[in-house]
C-alpha cells in the first residue's frame, strides 16, 4: 500500500505530465511558429502567479478509431481563473500541442464549467482559442459541446464583458464561439477565422486564395469587421486584453470603474479654437479633438482599421470609462454607411449592457447616397443606430462640432433619441440638410438662388435654430469641452431610466 508521501509525489508526477502538454517537440513546433503555448499565454494574460487551474484531470471517454489509447494531457485545454490588475476573470486556453487543441465533449464541458462559474461569480471570460476545430473522432459529440459554449456564450452576454483571441486556427462553426462575444483579437500571421478554408472554397468555387487573404487578421480587422483587434504577437495580444479589461467593470451591475487618472478635469485647450477650418467643406482629424478633451489624451481604439469614417474608443474622462463614438471627417467625409452603423451600434449596446456612459462626437454630413448602399440595406443597418441609441439608459452626453445633418443629426444622438446633455459649438450646422441640397429643392426655379443660398446658410447652418428650440443645451467655445463634458457625466451619476417591461426589444438586424 502506498503512503502518504508517495502518493503526494504520485500527484505531482500527474500534474507534471498534463503541465507538459503534447510534449517537448510539439511544444517547439508551436514556439517555432511564433506562437505561446497554452499555459505560457495564461501566465501571461493573468497578474503574476494568480492563475488556478480547474478541470486538469478530465479525460475524454471516446472510443471511436482508436481514441481510447490515445492520452490527450488536459483535454487540450487549459481552464480556470486568477485575476487581471486584481480583478477576477476566468479564462481558457486551447491547447494547440494536444490534439490539435481540437474539441471534443470534455474539452467543451471544461469550457461550459468556467462560463458558468464566470456568469454565476460576475467576472469577465476570456477565451484563447487555438484549435483545429472539432474533434473529428468524436463526431455529434464534439459538436454538441460546440452547441453547449454558443448557448452559454448567449446566456452570458450583456452579464458579464466576453473577450475572444483568436491565437491560431479557427475554422468552420467553431468562428460561432468567438463571434458570439463581444470583442476579438487576431494575432498577424498566426490566426486565420474562416466558415471553409481555402481548400473547400477551390473545389467549391474555383477561387484560389491563401488562408491569411480570406481569414487573416488584416482580413478581418479591415473588410469584414468580424474582429476589433489586431496584435502584433501573442505577448501584444494578451498585454491588450488586460488593458481593454482596466476599461471595463466585471458585470452588468458594476458601474464602470473609475481611477485617479491625475488630469485636471477643468482643463482648457486653447488650440480646440483654432481646430476647426473655416471651410466647413474642409476635413481635419476627429482624433485632435478626442485626444484634447480625454484624460491624458489616452483612448483605446475599438475596430480602428474598420469603417474609418466612424470612430469607435474607450477613454477616460475624470478617470471615469466612457464609449466615445465620433464622425472621422477626415475619411469618407464621416458619412455614415452601412458598416460605420454596424460598427456603431454595436459598441453603444456594448457600453449600454457595461454601465459605460457614451459620449457623440458629432460631424457628420449625411448617410452615404448610392446604389451599393441602398441595396445593401442601409434603411436596415442605419435603424440600428437609431435603434441603439434610443434603448441605451447610460448617460448621454453629444457634442455638435461641425455638421449635423437630417437622419444622421438623429442618427448621431441627438436630445430625442435620449441625449441628456447636447452641447454645441459655433461652428455646428444643425440643419435638416446640407446647404446647397437645401437650395436646390427649395430656391430652384428663383433667379437670386445664390443669394438665398447665401441666406440659408448664414440662418439655418449654425447651433443657433437647434438652441432656440431647446434642443442644444448650450452653445460652448471649443476649448471648454472637457469640462463642459465632465460636468456632465458627474451631473448624470445618478441618472436612472427603465424602459417598459418587455422580454426583449427587436433591434433590425
Ligand atoms: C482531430 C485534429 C484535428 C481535428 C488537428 N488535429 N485538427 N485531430 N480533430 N479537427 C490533430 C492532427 O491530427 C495532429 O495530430 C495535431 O492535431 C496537429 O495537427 P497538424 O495537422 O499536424 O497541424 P498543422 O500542420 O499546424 O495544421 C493545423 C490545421 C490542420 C490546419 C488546423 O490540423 C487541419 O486542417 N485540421 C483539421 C481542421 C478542420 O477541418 N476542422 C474542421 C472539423 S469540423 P498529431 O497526433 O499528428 O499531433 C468542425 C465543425 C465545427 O470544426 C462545427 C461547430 C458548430
Amino acid at each position: 500500500m502506498a503512503t502518504v508521501a508517495e502518493k503526494i509525489e504520485l500527484l505531482h508526477k500527474k500534474l507534471e505530465h498534463i503541465k507538459a502538454g503534447g510534449g517537448e517537440k510539439r511544444i517547439e513546433k508551436q514556439h517555432a511558429k511564433g506562437k505561446l503555448t497554452a499555459r505560457e499565454r495564461l501566465a501571461k494574460l493573468f497578474d503574476e502567479g494568480s492563475f488556478v487551474e480547474v478541470g486538469a484531470f478530465v479525460k475524454h471517454r471516446c472510443h471511436n478509431f482508436g481514441q481510447e489509447k490515445k492520452d490527450l494531457p488536459g483535454e487540450g485545454v487549459v481552464t480556470g481563473y486568477g485575476t487581471v490588475d486584481g480583478k477576477l476573470v476566468y479564462a481558457f486556453a486551447q491547447d494547440f500541442t494536444v490534439e490539435g487543441g481540437s474539441l471534443g465533449e470534455k474539452h467543451a464541458a471544461k469550457i461550459v464549467h468556467v462560463q458558468q462559474m464566470a456568469l454565476k461569480m460576475g467576472a469577465p471570460f476570456v477565451g484563447l482559442n487555438d484549435s483545429g476545430g472539432a474533434r473529428i473522432q468524436e463526431a455529434v459529440d464534439a459538436l454538441s459541446g460546440y452547441g453547449a459554449i454558443f448557448y452559454n456564450n448567449t446566456i452570458a452576454s450583456g452579464v458579464v464583458p466576453q473577450i475572444s483571441a483568436i491565437m491560431g486556427p479557427s475554422a468552420g462553426g467553431a468562428v460561432y464561439s468567438p463571434a458570439l462575444t463581444d470583442f476579438i483579437y487576431m494575432v498577424k500571421g498566426t490566426s486565420q477565422m474562416f466558415i471553409t478554408g481555402p481548400k473547400v472554397v477551390e473545389s467549391v468555387t474555383g477561387e484560389k486564395i491563401s488562408a491569411e487573404a480570406l481569414g487573416g487578421a488584416s482580413t478581418h480587422n479591415t473588410k469584414t469587421g468580424v474582429a476589433q483587434f489586431i496584435a502584433e504577437n501573442d505577448d501584444d495580444c494578451l498585454r491588450q486584453i488586460r488593458y481593454l479589461l482596466s476599461f471595463l467593470p466585471s458585470n452588468n451591475m458594476e458601474d464602470a470603474p473609475v481611477i485617479d487618472t491625475g488630469d485636471d478635469p477643468t482643463r482648457m485647450d486653447e488650440g480646440l479654437n483654432t481646430l476647426m477650418p473655416d471651410n466647413s467643406n474642409h476635413p481635419y482629424n476627429m482624433y485632435d479633438i478626442i485626444k484634447s478633451i480625454v484624460d491624458n489624451g489616452e483612448y483605446y481604439d475599438v475596430a480602428k482599421d474598420w469603417a474609418k469614417n466612424i470612430i469607435t474608443c474607450f477613454a477616460r474622462m475624470d478617470g471615469q470609462t466612457v464609449g466615445i463614438i465620433a464622425n472621422q471627417p477626415s475619411f469618407m467625409a464621416g458619412c455614415l454607411d452601412i458598416d460605420a452603423s454596424d460598427k456603431s451600434s454595436r459598441f453603444i449596446r456594448f457600453c449600454d449592457c457595461f454601465n459605460i456612459p457614451l459620449l457623440n462626437l458629432v460631424d457628420v454630413p449625411g448617410f452615404l447616397p448610392g446604389k451599393q448602399q441602398e441595396y445593401g440595406g442601409i434603411i436596415r443597418h442605419g435603424a440600428k443606430m437609431l435603434f441603439a441609441y434610443s434603448e441605451a439608459t447610460v448617460p448621454k452626453v453629444t457634442v455638435i462640432v461641425r455638421k449635423a445633418y437630417g437622419g444622421s443629426y438623429l442618427a448621431m444622438c441627438s436630445q430625442d433619441l435620449g441625449a441628456d446633455q447636447v452641447f454645441a459649438w459655433p461652428s455646428a450646422e444643425i440643419a435638416v440638410m446640407g446647404p446647397a441640397g437645401a437650395a436646390n429643392i427649395i430656391f430652384a426655379k428663383d433667379a437670386d438662388k445664390a443669394e438665398k443660398t447665401q441666406a440659408y446658410v448664414e440662418e439655418f447652418a449654425t447651433p443657433y435654430k437647434a438652441a432656440e428650440r431647446g434642443f442644444v443645451d448650450a452653445v460652448i467655445e471649443p476649448k471648454e469641452t472637457r469640462p463642459y463634458v465632465i460636468n456632465a457625466l458627474a451631473m448624470l451619476a445618478s441618472k436612472r431610466e427603465v424602459l417598459p417591461a418587455k422580454k426583449h426589444a427587436n433591434i433590425p438586424l
